[in-house]
């Protein structure tokens, strides 16, 4: 299959129409799959109300067919025909964060294919903030059923070129729009439990959540008691992890500790690298023991650090490294999400110093 692509400038107008938003929507009407940007991470978009149309989704990413799909809708009064009942919790976030990084499980409706929720009860809805995003959602005129636009296991896609590597030749189209604004993907919340529990830690934080409805439970299963099973389909596979060996260091000793990490790697003959904030790449910058070093944002900006993480990430493999350090980050705010990725990539190889 040819995979098209449409370049969009970010600043669509809304409701203007655009000639290959056009294209691109009508292309899902029809049943096929379409990659387009979201505020998060790039999306794999099919017909939420279609189950052979999801289908495609889950074939063209190798996706397990038992981990559910996010709904994304164009404007809040979509949400009546996905969902059964939206609890007076949930429309206080909606008031607030939406559109953006939130992902809500709701009661679902009939109508919506099967495949999307993996014969769960409830179903996952996010407005998304990206222009291009609203924009194709309303010009297809259906809810789009959307996981994030990689092949199973790898990370998400934060660019158009990120997206081809994965799935070029294996969908109808790719919308381009840049780079993609918060870099991890969005928070994911059960608003079913009293209280409702947070399973993915992303752009919408814990805190600012808490500041709206009060009391929050955090899925065990993300805060390392590993032997919990996550009620989330999709957390208990796994996720993308770099081919070298990635170890997290932490703690007030950690730079001495990365030299003679690296000084052990080097001697066994492996490649190494580091991932750090732009303000420490001089401090590694002549140093014959890292052989790559990846800047990730800035200290002062975990915006930033979210921004860039999974395209630095990508850099190791994409230079063969064998052996990568990389510093941790406070998991509060947007530092949650950035750790939760990172554990993940580092399969909770952590050193404490
Ligand atoms: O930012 C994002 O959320 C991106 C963009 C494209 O919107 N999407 C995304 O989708 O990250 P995906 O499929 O890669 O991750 C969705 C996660 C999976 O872990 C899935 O198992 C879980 O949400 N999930 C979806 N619906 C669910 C439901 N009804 N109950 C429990 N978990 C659900
Ligand atoms: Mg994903």
């Amino acid at each position: 299959m040819q995979t098209k692509v449409w370049v969009v400038d970010k600043n669509v107008e809304e409701n203007k129409s655009c000639s290959q938003l056009v294209d691109a929507a009508s292309l899902i009407r029809s049943g096929e799959v379409v990659a387009f940007p979201t505020e998060t991470v790039y999306g794999l978009g099919a017909n939420a109300l279609s189950d052979t149309a999801v289908e495609k989704i889950f074939k063209a990413k190798g996706r397990p067919s038992d981990n559910p799909l996010i709904v994304h809708i164009g404007e809040a009064s979509q949400l009546d025909d996905i969902v059964s009942d939206v609890p007076p919790k949930a429309k206080q976030l909606i008031d607030a964060f939406w559109p953006g990084p939130l992902t809500m499980f709701l009661p679902k409706k009939a109508g919506i294919a099967a495949r999307v929720t993996a014969g769960l009860s409830t179903v996952g809805v996010r407005m998304p903030d990206h222009p291009i995003a609203l924009a194709l959602i309303k010009e297809a005129g259906v809810p789009i059923a959307a996981p994030s636009a990689n092949r199973s296991g790898r990370p998400s896609p934060t660019t158009r070129e990120h997206v081809q590597l994965d799935l070029d030749g294996r969908i109808a189209g790719i919308v381009d729009g840049g780079s993609t604004g918060v870099g991890v993907e969005s928070t994911t919340i059960d608003m079913t439990t009293e209280p409702p529990m947070i399973h993915r830690p992303g752009g919408i934080t814990y805190e600012q959540i808490r500041e709206v409805i009060g009391d929050v439970a955090i899925d065990p299963a993300f805060l390392g008691e590993k032997e919990q099973q996550p009620i989330s389909p999709g957390m208990k596979y796994k996720h993308y992890a770099p081919e070298g060996e990635l170890w997290l260091v932490e703690g007030k000793q950690a730079q001495e500790k990365m030299q003679s990490l690296l000084q052990e790697a080097k001697q066994k003959g492996l490649t190494t690298g580091v991932m750090v904030p732009i303000e420490q790449v001089d401090a590694w910058k002549d140093s014959a023991l890292v052989d790559l070093i990846v800047p990730c944002g800035s200290i002062y900006s975990l915006e930033d650090v979210a921004h860039d993480l999974y395209t630095a990430l990508r850099r190791f493999d994409e230079s063969g490294v064998q052996f990568i350090l990389a510093e941790t980050f406070p998991r509060k705010g947007l530092g949650m999400a950035i750790m939760n990725r990172l554990e993940k990539a580092a399969s909770h190889r952590i050193i404490s110093t």
